[in-house]
């Protein structure tokens, strides 16, 4: 070793040492704490962490309002490298790792998550924002759920040397949330995922499109639910300012496949801009999240379709369910001036009845949605036989011959008819329409019929038809908005 080489070697070891003898004062701290050390300028260490919950639907929301913020104080984000587990890590864990795991500054993580019906957004799902608001510096970790590690609730978690900077910012984030939010004005439905019963997810779907004409009721009676519907919120204002409450809730009853889904939907699309949230089956037990959302957004509609699902279940053996008094619960947990409006649809009006009558005030307006009579047979059929090459005649003689089917009977009916012709390679004839009424009103249907929506008749049918219908949407043609 010649001398220079010593000398470096000499000056080499006493670096080393150096670095060793400094490793306790950085109190334990990862390189990840000493750069959010060195940004708040004080001792990480022994701050607290503020920790915000944020409902897994809203995450979109979150890190949109928290870009927003950050883009004030031209911040970049920052994320945290140090393996899988990294994100199990609270905040102040990654500052001050247990086993001095050198957690550090790395690459952010995303998600890409729906922000609208056709639209994604790419999402930080673990990540820093070193921030400042109203002159303090902040740190902000966003996280998102996580369910299948038992997570369900996306977070943000502030670490500051000033809390009334944190409460400050945090009342300012949930300002923007709701200011920016990507679900105003959006259709919604919450369904749960495979990990748990809490964690709701939001999906998106396109607003329907169906015209008042497309869904035929007795007179008057489409009429009576939209004025209760939209009608009440058009007129928002002079009822608010003559002390009229805007809640309101509705209650479709009447048998399966009689049009109360196509009478949602109806609503659907005469309420461009409303936010609505559509709740079908078990997503039921989302409501109370539903309502929250719908006073946050209102104005809003909230949907519970085939609420009578909650109620049967168990009703026999153990008393209503807990969670037909959730339901009862959300409607009548909202102010009375919020423009909120609930729509509930039922084929077993008789389960609810008495839940609803012990708690009167939540369902305001009852409609029937009946079966056709003759005179709304006829205007089904004519419109589901709408330009095709049938006679008027036969249209109308196939309705008169159909008592007792509902409007997805007709709709069916004509495609059978259509399918027959083109099966035959030719177009549809009236002869078609005769043969597959033949067929679907033919004893050996019944089972068909009644999965159609329409009731046996008189003979032991009945019993069948009650069993089956319970279910509501196994006809596959009550599914889809
Ligand atoms: N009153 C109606 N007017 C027009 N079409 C109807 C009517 N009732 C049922 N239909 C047809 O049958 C389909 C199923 O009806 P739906 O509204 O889902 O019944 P439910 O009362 O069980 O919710 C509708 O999408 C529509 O095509
Ligand atoms: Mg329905």
């Amino acid at each position: 070793m010649d001398r220079q080489t010593q000398d470096f070697a000499e000056l080499f070891r006493r670096f080393l040492e150096e670095v060793v003898q400094a490793q306790p004062d950085a109190g334990g701290l990862s390189p990840i704490g000493l750069r959010l050390q060195e940004f708040l300028g004080t001792d990480v260490a022994s701050l607290p962490v503020v920790t915000h919950a944020i409902a897994a639907h809203r995450l979109v929301d979150a890190d949109v309002a928290l870009a927003d913020l950050a883009a004030e104080s031209g911040s970049e984000p920052l994320g945290v490298s140090g393996g899988q587990m990294r994100d199990q890590a609270a905040l102040g864990e990654l500052i001050a790792p247990p086993h001095r795991f050198p957690y550090s500054p790395g690459p952010i993580d995303y998600v890409s998550v729906p922000s609208g019906p056709d639209s994604t957004r790419r999402v930080m799902s673990f990540g820093l924002h070193l921030l400042r608001f109203d002159g303090s510096p902040l740190v902000v970790l966003q996280r998102a759920a996580r369910p299948e590690r038992g997570r369900n609730t996306a977070s943000l978690e502030v670490l500051t040397a000033d809390p009334a900077a944190a409460d400050a910012f945090l009342a300012e984030f949930g300002r923007r949330m709701l200011a920016l939010s990507v679900l105003r004005g959006q259709v919604l439905s919450f369904t749960g995922n495979e990990y748990g019963q809490s964690a709701a997810g939001a999906t998106f779907l396109p607003r329907p499109t169906v015209a008042a004409d497309d869904v035929v009721l007795a007179p008057g009676v489409l009429d009576a639910v939209v004025r209760h519907v939209v009608g009440v919120g058009e007129q928002r204002e002079r009822l608010r300012a003559q002390h009229q409450h805007l809640k309101r809730g509705v209650l479709l009853y009447g048998p399966p496949g009689t049009g109360k889904t196509l009478t949602v939907r109806h609503l659907l699309a005469r309420t461009p801009g409303t936010t609505a949230v559509l709740l079908t089956g078990s997503g039921i037990r989302f409501v109370t999240e539903a309502a929250e959302l719908a006073r946050a957004m209102q104005p809003a509609l909230v949907v519970l379709e085939d609420v009578d699902l909650v109620a049967s279940d168990r009703m026999m053996h153990h008393g209503p369910q807990p969670l037909l008094f959730e339901v009862l619960d959300a409607l009548d947990g909202l102010d009375g001036d919020a423009d909120v409006a609930f729509v509930l649809t039922t084929n077993r009006v008789d389960v609810l009845e008495r839940a609803l009558a012990d708690r009167p005030g939540r369902v305001d307006l009852a409609v029937e949605i009946a079966l056709p009579d003759q005179e709304s047979r006829r205007r089904l059929f004519a419109r589901y036989a709408d330009g095709l090459p049938f006679g008027a005649e036969a249209v109308e003689a196939a309705a008169d011959r159909a008592e007792g089917t509902t409007g997805s009977f007709a709709k069916e009916l004509v495609r059978r008819a259509v399918l027959a012709a083109a099966e035959a390679g030719r177009e549809p004839t009236d002869d078609d329409l005769a043969a597959a009424l033949d067929g679907l009103l033919d004893d050996r249907s019944r089972l068909t019929r009644s999965l159609l929506g329409t009731p046996s008749g008189s003979d032991s049918g009945e019993a069948e038809a009650e069993g089956m219908s319970g279910g509501g949407s196994v006809t596959g043609y009550t599914a889809g908005y």
